[in-house]
């Protein structure tokens, strides 16, 4: 067996996670909630290097990519795999790429699921989990499909729902830039962790509000599912704001997108906001209420595209024999 393909979705947070207990090992001091966006997709082709070659080689979107950010990584696979063997693999999204649409936690998932795959290796999702954790903690979420929660202080995330759960539900992501971003989540919540007075009360607030995400989730309620998501998003980001050098992701157009999401819901229409760390805005509401949503959201010109995302499944993944 030579290589591997995986096509993974991105996990995006309802509860956040931002900042981490343990850097080196790149553990989480916030639990987070997450839901898999179906139609974002990640697409990871990875193949084995001949023995002589001496580095893994990561290329992304068509670029090569700083080794440095994947060598913990790798080191983590090796160990795992108990082999010496070095790995190349090649990435595209079908979405914009580090502008905080959480393309490192379908990045990771794929690609710790194909390098897996492609030594013909088959590790129980609880170690895959933990392996993606160590390239990118949002991508332990992402080796499931579903809804999922990654605890505060574990290594692993674990499934709470699959898509059955919940297939009314839909996020409109509202793209308002497509370009990266300039500060890395990785750097900023070092940054909010390090230098944020409000940095503590973020974790301690965090903790409480678990126990109402899940109740919300279990039961399927939208209301209280999208009230705790924005009251979740607004707190990591007076973390991130007060920050010193202070960090600023919103753009004018995102905050146009958050006062007609507040307008719709004045009028009595099921629609809540999350933000990550970028500027794109993200609206979680059901089904029958896409249409007018998207619709009154693209009406005010704040965006380059809307993108419809019902709940994603498992990721795919195919050998290839060569
Ligand atoms: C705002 O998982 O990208 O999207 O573990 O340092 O790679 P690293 O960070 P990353 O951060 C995600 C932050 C977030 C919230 C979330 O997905 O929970």
């Amino acid at each position: 067996m030579s290589g591997a393909l995986c096509e993974a979705s991105p996990s995006l947070a309802l509860l956040k996670y931002w900042g981490k207990r343990d850097a080196v090992r790149n553990i989480p001091a916030t639990t987070s909630v997450a839901v898999g966006l179906a139609e974002l997709r990640t697409v990871t082709h990875v193949r084995l290097l001949p023995a002589k070659e001496g580095a893994d080689r990561v290329l992304l979107n068509g670029t090569q990519q700083p080794p440095a950010r994947y060598e913990r990584f790798f080191e983590a696979l090796r160990r795992t795999l108990r082999t010496e063997q070095r790995f190349e693999a090649e990435s595209t999204n079908n979405f914009p790429t580090a502008a905080g649409l959480a393309s490192s936690s379908s990045g990771f998932a794929a690609l710790a699921l194909a390098s897996c795959r492609a030594v013909g290796a088959d590790p129980p999702l609880r170690d895959l989990s933990s392996l993606a954790r160590v390239g990118s903690a949002s991508a332990a979420r992402a080796v499931f499909g579903g809804f999922t929660i990654l605890r505060a202080g574990a290594p692993a995330a674990r499934q709470l729902y699959d898509e059955s759960h919940w297939p009314e539900l839909r996020v409109i992501v509202c793209v308002v830039e497509e370009r990266a971003k300039k500060t890395a989540s990785r750097r900023a919540m070092e940054a909010s962790r390090l230098t944020s007075p409000y940095y503590r009360a973020w974790v301690r607030a965090s903790a409480r509000a678990v126990p109402n995400v899940l109740r919300a989730l279990a039961a399927r309620d939208l209301q209280q599912l999208g009230d705790a998501a924005r009251e979740s998003y607004l707190r990591m980001f007076a973390t991130i704001v007060s920050t010193h050098p202070p960090i600023q992701y919103w753009l004018p157009s995102s905050v146009e997108i958050l006062r007609e999401c507040e307008a719709m819901r004045d009028e009595g229409i099921g629609v809540w906001e999350t933000m990550d760390a970028g500027p794109q805005v993200k609206l979680l509401c059901v089904e029958d209420d896409v249409e007018e949503v998207r619709r009154r959201v693209e009406t005010l010109g704040a965006t380059s595209r809307t993108l419809v995302c019902s709940v994603g499944g498992t990721p795919r993944l195919s050998s290839e024999e060569r």
